[in-house]
């Protein structure tokens, strides 16, 4: 399959790892990120990630961390010794836990000889419904996102341009919130095509339900993959 500049990330938004691995070996290497949430993260730990890798693919470990500055810097130097390729840190956490997090991971990876995790602030999540106030609360955040030195943002598509034409090229933009035409939004407010999030400039959309709740995930992921493309 041809490769798009925009990737897709899968969630494995399940409830047990013979699941997750079921839709691993169904789903690499079309899809080489899956991204492992607290659901999956709390049953099985480090176990999980572990298992993804062993496989061959990547693992976007989403759990949000927002704490006080010292707690999330030595959860970036955990994230950073499991070798995941991607985290992420609520924005709402401040500039100085950004920074401290950025410091911490990169100096890890450098005493392990490792490539530093990309870390990617969440701003507001896709689930908070549509109003005046979530654009400049976006705005604001994105530019501690970015003052801390971090690779880029957990976005809705409808934000994404903006941040692309603020932030820069290199910036990276990560998608939730994707459904295909015709399907149910779920509990996701702001919602947009695979499509819509190329147009957008995402670098990555993640997607869950749609592929996990298919009756054919593979035909559906290869659909999402088509899109992108
Ligand atoms: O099932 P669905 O495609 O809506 O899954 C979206 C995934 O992206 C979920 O795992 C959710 O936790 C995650 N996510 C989100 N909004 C954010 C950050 C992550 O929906 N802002």
């Amino acid at each position: 399959m041809e490769k798009s500049k925009t990737g897709l990330i899968v969630a494995l938004d399940v409830d047990n790892l013979s699941k997750a691995e079921e839709f691993i070996d169904l789903l690499y290497p079309e899809v080489e990120i899956f991204k492992i949430g607290s659901q999956l993260f709390t049953l099985y730990g480090p176990e999980v990630v572990k298992m993804v890798h062993k496989k061959g693919a990547k693992v976007f470990l989403d759990l949000k961390f927002h704490d006080i500055p010292n707690t999330v810097a030595n959860a970036a130097i955990a994230a950073t010794r499991l070798n995941v390729f991607m985290f992420n840190v609520h924005a709402q956490g401040g500039l100085e836990m950004m920074k401290r997090t950025k410091e911490a991971a990169e100096v890890e990876a450098n005493k392990l000889g490792a490539k530093p995790p990309l870390i990617i602030g969440v701003t507001v999540l896709t689930s908070t419904s549509e109003n005046s106030t979530i654009k400049p609360l976006v705005a604001t955040l994105t530019e501690d996102v970015d003052k801390a030195g971090l690779d880029g943002v957990v976005a809705s598509v409808k934000e994404a341009g903006f941040i692309r034409s603020n932030f820069g090229s290199k910036f990276i933009i990560v998608t939730p919130g994707i459904r295909l035409k015709n399907a149910t939004n779920d509990d996701q407010k702001r919602i947009a095509t695979p499509l819509d999030a190329v147009e957008a400039g995402a670098n990555y959309i993640v997607v869950g339900r749609p592929i996990l709740n298919s009756s054919k995930p593979k035909e559906t992921a290869k659909l999402i993959l088509a899109q992108l493309n």
